[in-house]
C-alpha cells in the first residue's frame, strides 16, 4: 500500500489474453482514473523497430528509438482507442500477434526496459491510474495501492484472443494463436529482468470460468 502523496494506482498484471486490457479499461472508467496499457508501449517500440529496419538484437539502436519514441493514445468519440507512434496511426498494426511476438523478444532487454520506465511512471496522475502489464505491481509501481494478477488457462486465453481479433476482421488461426501465446508465456515468465509473476502482495484471480462482469465485481470488492 502506498504511503506517499502520489496519486493511487491499481496495478493489473497477467499473461497475454488474461483480460487485463478489457478489465483495466472498465475499472478506469468506473473509478474515473487514467489508464495505462503498458503493452502498447512495448508493441509501439516493436512496430517502430520494424518500420526503421532496426533488428530486435541491436540494443543501442533500440534504446535510441525508445528514448525518442512519442506514443499517444486517444479514445475517439466512438470509444475506440487510437494509438499514434511518432505521428503514425498504428492502432491495428500494434494489435497483431506478430507485433506482440516482437515486443516479447525486445522486452527482456534491461536497457530497453530502463528507457521505457520513466514514460510509464509519468502516467501516474491525479485522480489515479489503472496500469496494465506484466510488471506493474513488481517493478514500475511497487508501491501501488492495489495489485491484482489475472490468470486463465492458455486454451481459454487463445480462444478469447481469437474471438477478439476475429471480431476486428483479422484473419486468425486458433492453433497458431495458442502456440504463440504459450511461447510468449515462456519468454515473459522466464526472463531474468522483470519476469511475469504476481507481486507478493497481489490478489491473484483465475478468470478462466468468470465473465467480464464477474471479474470486475471481484476487483471492485477487493479495492473497496
Ligand atoms: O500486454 P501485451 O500483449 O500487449 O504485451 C506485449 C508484450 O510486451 C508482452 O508479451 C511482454 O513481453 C511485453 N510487456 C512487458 N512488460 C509490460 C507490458 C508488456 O514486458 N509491462
Amino acid at each position: 500500500m502506498s504511503t506517499s502523496n502520489l496519486p493511487p494506482v491499481l496495478a493489473l498484471d497477467g499473461p497475454s489474453g488474461s483480460g487485463k486490457g478489457t478489465i483495466g479499461q472498465i475499472c478506469s472508467l468506473r473509478f474515473g482514473w487514467h489508464y495505462l496499457d503498458s503493452g502498447a508501449i512495448y508493441r509501439g517500440l516493436a512496430w517502430l523497430a520494424g518500420d526503421q529496419n532496426v533488428s530486435p538484437e541491436d540494443v543501442p539502436a533500440l534504446v535510441d528509438l525508445a528514448d525518442n519514441m512519442e506514443l499517444v493514445c486517444h479514445v475517439r468519440e466512438d470509444d475506440v482507442a487510437m494509438v499514434e507512434v511518432n505521428g503514425h496511426v498504428v492502432t491495428d498494426e500494434l494489435r497483431t500477434e506478430e507485433t506482440g511476438e516482437i515486443a516479447s523478444k525486445i522486452a527482456p532487454l534491461q536497457e530497453v526496459r530502463a528507457s521505457l520506465l520513466a514514460m510509464q511512471r509519468r502516467c501516474r496522475k491525479a485522480p489515479g491510474l489503472v496500469a496494465d502489464g506484466r510488471d506493474m505491481g513488481t517493478v514500475v509501481f511497487p508501491d501501488a495501492d492495489f495489485k491484482v494478477f489475472l490468470t486463465a488457462s492458455a486454451e481459454i486465453r487463445a480462444q478469447r484472443r481469437f474471438d477478439q481479433l476475429k471480431s476486428k476482421g483479422f484473419d486468425v488461426n486458433l492453433a497458431r494463436l495458442l502456440e504463440s501465446i504459450q511461447a510468449r508465456d515462456v519468454r515473459d515468465s522466464s526472463r531474468a529482468v522483470s519476469p511475469l509473476k504476481p507481486a507478493d502482495d497481489a490478489y491473484v484471480l483465475d478468470t478462466s470460468d468468470l465473465t467480464i462482469d464477474e471479474v470486475v465485481t471481484r476487483i471492485l470488492d477487493h479495492v473497496n
